[in-house]
């Protein structure tokens, strides 16, 4: 085979590489960062405003245990009712990656808003 069909053929795979590890961090990268810089104050170990607690989240939604807390923060990320609106807001970028990723996380096992809106 000549070079540069090679070369061409590695170049490829190494973007696709790339761009699918890109498309899919996972979600301890974006989402606990998130959570812990805008939620934790208010809904950490010390405190839990309206009981809940986001310090200790179980980020596998589909497989894990907090699939309820999950669908609340939607919500209330969603329709920005969190954080309280004196309080720092997440930039544009990182409420719709919020909303994105537990959306279509939710998806997955057949919840969420998706998921409620069949049901009506
Ligand atoms: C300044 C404090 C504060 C911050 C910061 C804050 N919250 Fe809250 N949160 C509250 C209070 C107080 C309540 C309970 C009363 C209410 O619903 O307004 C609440 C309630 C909630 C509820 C509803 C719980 C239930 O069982 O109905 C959710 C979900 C929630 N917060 C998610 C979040 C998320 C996600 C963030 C970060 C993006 C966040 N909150 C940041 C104070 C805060």
């Amino acid at each position: 085979m000549p070079h540069h069909h090679l070369s061409f053929a590695i170049a490829s795979l190494m973007l696709a590489t790339t761009m699918a590890s890109s498309a899919a961090p996972p979600a301890s990268e974006f989402i606990v960062p998130v959570l812990q810089e805008l939620c934790a104050s208010c809904h950490g170990e010390k405190k839990q405003k309206g009981k809940l607690a986001l310090h200790d989240i179980n980020v596998n939604i589909a497989g894990g245990k907090d699939i309820e807390r999950w669908e609340k923060i939607l919500e209330m990320v969603s329709i920005g009712d969190m954080p309280p609106e004196d309080e720092t807001q997440p930039t544009k970028e990182q409420r719709e990656v919020l909303v994105e990723w537990i959306s279509s996380e939710l998806e997955k096992i057949g919840r969420g808003p998706t998921a409620v809106q069949r049901q009506l």
